[in-house]
């Protein structure tokens, strides 16, 4: 038999093989261990996972990698990013220090409106170049996959522009991206008192728009008391699930309002962040299906002492998933490992659980789930290789990175 590549001599291989789609409870302990494992690769996809030595003697290939021992997991899949702006807003985490909040910062001209006022201008090349230099750095941290939402031009030619980038990274950069449309981050300061007419051009004009052109595959939304009511999500999700684009809530964030539930009545493939959601929500978004997306790193980086209840959604058997919600106001943190560090420390998932919440039931959260997330015949060869013991060792050693080769669709992409 030959491979394109064959990556021999891997110490410990965690398939994170599920039975039946995304892991719920006991299956999200589970890592699907194999030991002095290889990996065969055709046309970037996984042939084969077997021993090592078997393969070896099995196989011819034109390229070998030997792993000498290292421990081998699916690359990380990032469900919830916003890469495309200008600015950081590093002030704005100093005002968090001196005691503001989140809300009463963007209160005070800061917050997302901040950020329109310099992505509006910026040209899709000075985007595209600065997107490209945060993405680099998310490859570097061994993440594979990630999704990408508009949300920072709020004018239906700035929030094409962003999803014209996203469309040329994807094209360019050695990752898979998903993009979203979020021409509902906020409401532009020209329409902060007249919801009604930024509704309309969400509705009439931008969702039609990114739907003609094909250029976002979800819908995504800030529901949350200082921004988009229940009602206003109502309107602008049901317009999007009308054209034909999937959905997705950023929801109970700050205050608890019945997002969950929303999220769960509307059919939304996720539901993100849910730091306030209680035992109704979780029961709700059980019932409907509805992933939820855990972003412990935002709540940390906004000192909030509120985290989502990951334990109770793990017994009650939905299954959950982690994204860093790297962004420039409430959290610029692109790495999934220390993400995993969080989802540990301050929700209590295992390190197993935190694994599978960061690659298998993320690539569920954007759809991927048949494609990548785990290491098995049929899926995309996207996998890191780690000079770890184990992998207690991924939130257990937080602050540094003992990554040494990312390889995407069978291509090394980043070695350290
Ligand atoms: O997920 N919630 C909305 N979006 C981000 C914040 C974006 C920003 O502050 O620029 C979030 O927290
Ligand atoms: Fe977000």
């Amino acid at each position: 038999m030959h491979a394109d590549t064959l990556i021999t001599n891997i110490g410990q291989l965690h398939t994170l093989i599920s039975q039946n789609g995304p892991k719920t409870g006991q299956a999200l302990e589970e890592t699907g261990l194999l030991e002095d494992a290889a990996i065969a690769i055709c046309d970037g996809m996984i042939k084969a996972v077997g021993k090592s030595s078997e393969f070896e003697a099995a196989y011819t290939w034109d390229e070998c990698i030997d792993a000498k021992g290292k421990l081998a997991l699916p690359g990380f899949v990032d469900c919830h990013t916003h890469p495309v702006f200008v600015h950081t807003r590093e002030n704005e985490f100093a005002m968090r220090l001196a005691g503001k909040s989140y809300v009463e910062i963007a209160q005070a001209g800061g917050g997302i409106r901040s950020t329109i006022t310099t992505t509006r201008h910026a040209s899709e090349d000075q985007l595209f170049e600065l997107a490209s230099r945060r993405i680099h750095r998310m490859i570097a941290l061994g993440t594979t996959t990630i999704e990408a939402k508009s949300g920072y031009g709020l004018d239906t030619e700035s929030e094409l522009k962003q999803l014209r980038v996203i469309k040329r990274l994807n094209e360019e950069l050695p990752i898979d991206i998903v993009p979203t449309f979020m021409g509902a981050h906020e409401f532009p300061t020209e329409y902060k008192n007249n919801h009604a007419a930024y509704l309309e051009i969400l509705c009439k004009e931008m969702i039609p728009a990114v739907a003609e052109q094909g250029i976002a595959e979800f819908c995504d939304i800030f529901t949350e008391a200082h921004v988009y009511s229940l009602d206003e999500t109502r309107k602008v999700l049901g317009c999007a699930k009308e054209h034909g684009l999937k959905l997705k809530m950023h929801a109970d964030e700050i205050e608890p309002m019945g997002g969950a539930e929303l999220a769960a009545e509307l059919g939304c493939i996720s539901a993100d962040h849910l730091g306030k959601t209680g035992t109704k929500g979780i029961i709700a978004l059980r019932a409907a299906g509805v992933i939820p997306v855990l972003l412990p790193a935002t709540l940390f980086s906004l000192r909030s002492k509120s985290y989502a209840d990951a334990q109770q959604m793990q017994e009650k058997g939905l299954p959950i998933a982690i994204a860093t919600d790297y962004n420039p106001g409430s959290c610029n943190c692109d790495s999934l490992p220390f993400t995993i560090t969080l989802a540990c420390l301050q929700m209590g998932l295992s390190p197993a659980a935190g694994l599978n919440a960061a690659t298998l039931n993320a690539a569920y959260a954007i759809d991927r789930g048949a494609r990548i997330g785990s290491l098995e015949p049929g899926k995309q060869a996207d996998v890191t290789l780690w000079d770890i013991p184990g992998i207690d060792f991924i939130p257990y050693h937080f602050g540094s990175s003992h990554l040494c080769r990312v390889i995407k669709q069978g291509k090394t992409v980043f070695s350290a």
